[in-house]
């Protein structure tokens, strides 16, 4: 069911949960003020509660409330990345945000989302939290019907259009004085080195503990089974690109061109759905692709999409 930006701002604030589009997939949004809703949204994906969610907010004062203290070079990330696809992991105040949202932890993570209607939506309601608009486990939403086939067509969905930018946001933290990587999004690592004067490290783990409760679960997996294996016996479709040529019992399903990763990044999880679409069971992925760049997050997806 597809509604108004008023109707969804009202729906918000009376404490619903409506699909809002941003630049990098949809998200399941709710008022950060109605913990029934944000308890909703983890019922509605199935998430798990340990994974905590991205405060979305209308611009960078909008978060001074929450804040505890800003790392250095907060300033430079907010005026060069936001509105866009970055989320900062920031030390909360205590009692600032409810426990859900951070899953008990002492930092929040907050983003501004570059969608012209997410950015009007947040001026009518302050902030929301927004997880990825998709079962937990599944591939994540670049389009309002993909939000249909996962939560039904009743399910109020703010269209927006094709997500533009198609990855998720790249997650920082400011973790032994150095900013470091929580998870790989649309934003390459090497963006970040002119501003603060290195490429940030990847760090997943500290002490054996997870950073970011969201990379203990299952990611962006379609029903069908994934290999990297062409040869592989009983596959029926290819994921691969449009200038190579695949073994011909193989239905190619073009995840783009080689020369372009942001049209790859952009389809990547559309063509992820579409093997569910053909009910697809077995299926290839051709990984030979470039490393560096938004490559390396869309090598990311891929491989945790066939795990
Ligand atoms: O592009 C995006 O970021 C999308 C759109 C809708 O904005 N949102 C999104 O949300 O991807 P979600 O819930 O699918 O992923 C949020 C990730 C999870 O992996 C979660 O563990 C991590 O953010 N996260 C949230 N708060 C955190 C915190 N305080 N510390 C570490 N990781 C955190
Ligand atoms: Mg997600």
């Amino acid at each position: 069911m597809r509604t108004t930006l008023e109707e969804t701002a009202k729906l918000l604030l009376q404490g619903a949960v409506v699909a809002v589009p941003t630049e990098t997939v949809y998200g399941l949004a709710a008022s950060i003020h109605h913990e029934n809703a944000i308890d909703q949204i983890f019922a509605l994906k199935n998430r798990p509660r340990v994974n905590p969610l991205i405060v979305h907010i209308a611009d960078r004062e909008q978060i001074d409330p929450f804040v505890e203290q800003y790392p250095p070079f907060f300033d430079e990330f907010a005026a060069h990345f936001w509105p866009g696809p970055l989320t900062l992991i920031l030390p909360v105040k205590t009692g600032a945000l409810h426990p859900t949202i951070t899953a008990g932890l002492v930092t929040g993570a907050f983003r501004v989302p570059r969608h012209p209607l997410a950015l009007q939506l947040l001026k009518l309601t302050g902030p929301l939290v927004m997880p990825s608009a998709n079962l937990s486990g599944r591939p994540s939403s670049t389009r309002s019907e993909h939000v249909e086939v996962d939560f039904g067509n009743g399910f109020p969905v703010l269209e927006g259009g094709v997500s533009t930018e198609g990855l998720e946001s790249t997650i920082l933290a400011y973790l032994d004085a150095k900013w470091v990587i929580l998870r790989q999004g649309r934003i390459p690592r090497e963006a970040f080195e002119p501003l603060i004067g290195y490429v940030p490290d990847i760090s997943l783990y500290k002490g054996g503990q997870p950073l970011s409760p969201g990379q203990l679960f299952r990611h962006y997996a379609p029903q069908a089974r994934l290999s990297f294996d062409l040869t592989a016996k009983g596959a029926t479709h290819v994921l691969g690109f449009v200038e190579r040529e695949y073994p011909t019992h193989l239905t190619l399903l073009p995840l783009g061109s080689l020369t372009d990763p942001a049209t790859v990044a952009l389809s990547l999880y559309d063509t992820l759905r579409e093997l569910d679409q053909r009910s697809v069971q077995q299926a290839v992925v051709d990984m030979d692709f470039p490393s560096l760049g938004l490559w390396a997050t869309i090598r990311e997806r891929l491989e945790k999409a066939a795990k």
